[in-house]
């Protein structure tokens, strides 16, 4: 058994990844009977990432999670472990942490996707930091990753405005040095599953009738799913501070779940935190379920909203229903300095990962077109087909 004792899992690299086409309030209305003076006055909305052709939630956290080594200086063979957090994965099999792990080049990581929805990011920092300071892994490549745009039902004014694609993603370190991840809180009422939902899943055959009836597509219970977001994230929060020994007065920074504006106004009210305290950027994004607190992360240090020992509430709640709150203790400042030669040396790592990344595919392609010629005989289960045995 590894001595435990004093481990504890720091956030050391962080990165973000948007597609790069802008959808607006006005494109909407132009195609919707909706406004930019509704989406605004009830979300706080302006305007959203839509992924495009070619463009997929594992293509968009390869580019999160590259970024997010860069920042740790890290290369990715050194990686444990790829936890991706969807609900909207590029497959039902395989899972998309393993396209993730393969595309970085990450060949001794472990790869698993995890789905509570928009409570996915603080759901995948609380398992990582775990198995960290268990002394099973020491790094961990946590992502939220999500392509909302594409299980969106595009004729429904009141759910397919809200939400935009993008991944956001961040590394953890194990160290003997206190702070980083100190507390959390995570939580489900699966009572409340049909609030939020996409169809899409083994219990519901796509057949076209389906389709038809936006079955397959995400529905939602939209004054449900408000109350019951402004009373968790209260009560989530107010738990994982306690959890930690601290106050609410104690934190600098509460970076939340970007649902709604109106969301978060409540809940800072409730909190009795003042609104500049809670970190806000659903106005460019939207909702971008597990994404959005590690996109919202991202644009916070780059606005030198967050220093080191600040005290920071990543709080997350949606489909499932499912919520989550992290407590961390921040533990650099907005951008980490690497010398030169580190640089060079993470870069070459790099490279030659996607070297050995690239050779291992044509390696299996080459297995996979030899046994297709008929090449593969003699493997130690031929002749144990069916009636053959
Ligand atoms: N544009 C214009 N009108 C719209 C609209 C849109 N995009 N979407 C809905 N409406 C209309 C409704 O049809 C309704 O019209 P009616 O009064 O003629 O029936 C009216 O606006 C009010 O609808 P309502 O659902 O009561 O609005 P609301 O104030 O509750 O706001 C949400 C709707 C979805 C913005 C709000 O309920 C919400 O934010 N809920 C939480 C959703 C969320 O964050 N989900 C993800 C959590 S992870």
């Amino acid at each position: 058994m590894p001595d435990n004792v004093g481990r504890y899992a720091h956030i050391t690299g962080w990165g973000a990844h948007v597609p790069a086409r802008t959808v607006t309030n006005e494109d909407l209305s132009q195609v919707l009977p909706t406004s930019d003076a509704w989406i605004r006055e009830r979300t706080g909305i302006q305007e959203r990432r839509i992924a495009e052709e070619g463009e997929y939630t594992s293509t968009m956290a390869i580019q999160a999670g590259r970024a997010a080594l860069k920042v740790a200086n890290l290369d990715p063979s050194a990686l444990d472990l790829v936890i991706c957090a969807t609900s909207t994965p590029d497959y039902l099999m395989p899972n998309t942490a393993s396209l993730i792990q393969d595309g970085l080049g990450a060949a001794r990581a472990a790869a698993f996707d995890l789905n509570t929805a928009c409570s996915g990011f603080v759901y995948a920092v609380s398992v990582a930091a775990g198995l960290i300071k268990g002394g099973l892994y020491d790094r961990v490549l946590v992502i939220g990753a999500e392509s909302m745009s594409r299980v969106m039902n595009w004729s429904d004014r009141s759910t397919c405005v809200l939400f935009g694609d993008g991944a956001g993603a961040v590394v953890l370190e194990a160290s003997d040095r206190p702070g980083g991840v100190l507390a959390s809180k995570l939580g489900s009422d699966g009572s409340g599953g049909d609030l939020l939902k996409v169809g899409l899943g083994t219990r519901l055959p796509i057949t076209e009738g389906a389709v038809a009836r936006g079955e397959t597509a995400m529905t939602m219970n939209g004054q449900q799913v408000f109350r019951f977001a402004t009373r968790i994230m209260n009560e989530a929060t107010r738990e994982v501070v306690e959890q930690a020994g601290l106050q609410l007065s104690d934190i600098d920074l509460i970076v939340p779940h970007q649902a709604n504006t109106r969301i978060l106004a409540v809940a800072a009210k409730q909190l009795g935190i003042p609104e500049g305290r809670v970190f806000s950027n659903l106005q460019r994004f939207g909702n971008t379920s597990a994404a959005s607190i590690p996109l919202a992360l991202v644009d916070a240090l780059a606005e030198g909203r967050v220093r080191a020992g600040d005290h920071l509430v990543f709080v997350g709640f949606g489909g499932g229903l499912t919520w989550g709150a992290c407590l961390v203790e921040w533990s650099y400042g907005p951008s980490r300095q690497w010398s030169p030669g580190q640089r060079a040396l993470r870069w070459t790592r790099d490279r030659l990962a996607q070297v050995k990344r690239s050779l291992h595919r044509l390696d299996r392609r080459l297995a996979v077109a030899g046994r297709r010629r008929g090449k593969g005989a003699g493997e130690p289960w031929d002749g144990l087909g069916p009636g053959e045995g």
